[in-house]
């Protein structure tokens, strides 16, 4: 099998590609990357030159090079995106061109091929929950409330326009955040930890006690990978890692365990609109997948600070742009 992974150069594609490669001996991989800021091959270093693995330096806008990637391959697993809350608060329309336009670009190729499409979108579609309400299902109606969870949201929308209309193909998993290797540090957790290691303040936002159902990265790649094998076409999975957290609990489990001191923690500004609780039921997943998260909170966070510790110059070349720079000379300007 061929599977045109969109986005693989991020932080849960490039874990995907990982994934894939480590535990398959015949599925290869083409990963089609614009190389934004949070867009690195260091992350996938060890697979260049490997025959399972080609990447394509471009944009999930650019329609020819799209309708040519996806006539090449069996299966398109969609993780390009803009990802960042904060950032999409700050500019909204790069949201609106890559996950809008850019999924819409993805399913007319996919269409025209009739190829199998998983999208990978968010929990973040259904708004904001209260401490007392119920987790989210694949039931629950779509409430997005900031730029990034709309642009989302639209997506989800048109992908399953796509299995009505046309009868593409398709799976959506709606999953909860996210944590682990190769996490920009611009995302909460590996910002704590990598501002933890060089001594400077975590910046908390409001009063820290907005919920967060956090999940080992692995464990979503491997919900993929089940969707691509048992998905029901046309269905959307939740997926969750019964992990639900404040965000202040989060800080101070890591201050912990890097034995740094809680004057650390910088209360700052809310975000707007913050939305104020995430949690997800996974029954559906579990029922029809057989999958269920396999690493709790407590290993996956030990397991990701042990990792940053490892991983100094890593995090050190993403923050100082080094990596930036480097790949820059080797592709053209980062977009
Ligand atoms: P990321 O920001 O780390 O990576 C995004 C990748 O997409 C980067 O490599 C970037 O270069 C690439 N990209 C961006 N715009 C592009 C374009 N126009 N054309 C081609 N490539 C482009 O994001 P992530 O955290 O790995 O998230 C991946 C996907 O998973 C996203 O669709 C996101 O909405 C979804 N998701 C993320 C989380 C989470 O906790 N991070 C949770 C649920 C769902
Ligand atoms: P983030 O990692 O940006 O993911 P999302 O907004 O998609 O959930 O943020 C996770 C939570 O942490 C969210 O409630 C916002 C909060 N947060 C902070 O308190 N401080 C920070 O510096 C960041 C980046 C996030």
């Amino acid at each position: 099998m061929k599977i045109l992974v969109t986005g693989g150069a991020g932080f849960i594609g490039s874990n995907f590609i990982h994934f894939v490669l480590q535990n398959t001996t015949d599925v290869s991989i083409v990963n089609l990357d614009a190389l934004t800021y949070a867009g690195n091959l260091e992350n996938l270093r060890e697979w260049e030159g490997d025959s399972r693995y080609q990447f394509v330096h471009g944009n999930i806008i650019e329609k020819e090079l799209v309708e040519r990637l996806v006539s090449e391959v069996d299966t398109i697993v969609h993780f390009a995106a803009e990802s960042h809350v904060d950032r999409s608060i700050l500019n909204p329309e790069i949201f609106i061109q890559t996950n809008v336009l850019g999924t819409y670009v993805l399913l007319e190729a996919a269409r025209k091929e009739g190829k199998r499409f998983h999208h990978v979108s968010t929990d973040e579609v259904f708004g904001s929950l209260a401490s007392d309400e119920p987790s989210f299902t694949e039931k629950t109606p779509y409430d997005p409330r900031s730029p990034y969870s709309a642009t989302k949201a639209g997506s989800d929308h048109l992908v399953n326009a796509y299995f009505h209309t046309y009868g593409l193909p398709v799976t959506i998993s709606n999953c909860s955040n996210n944590y682990g290797p190769y996490h920009f540090p611009e995302k909460l957790i590996p910002l704590v930890i990598t501002n933890l290691l060089e001594g400077k303040k975590v910046p908390v936002y409001g009063d820290g006690l907005q919920v967060r159902d956090w999940l080992y990265v692995e464990d979503h790649c491997q919900a993929i990978w089940q969707i691509l094998q048992k998905g029901v076409l046309g269905a959307t999975y939740c997926i969750g890692g019964n992990g639900e957290k404040e965000n202040i609990w989060i800080v101070k489990r890591i201050i912990d365990l890097l034995k740094k001191d809680e004057a650390s923690i910088e209360y700052v500004t809310d975000r707007p609109g913050h939305d104020r609780r995430y949690s997800i039921d996974f029954s559906k997943a579990t029922r029809e997948l057989g999958w269920q998260p396999t690493v709790s909170l407590e290993e996956g966070l030990e397991k990701t600070v042990h990792w940053y510790e490892e991983n100094r110059s890593w995090w050190e070349n993403v923050k100082s742009g080094a990596y930036k720079e480097y790949y820059n000379e080797q592709y053209g300007k980062r977009v």
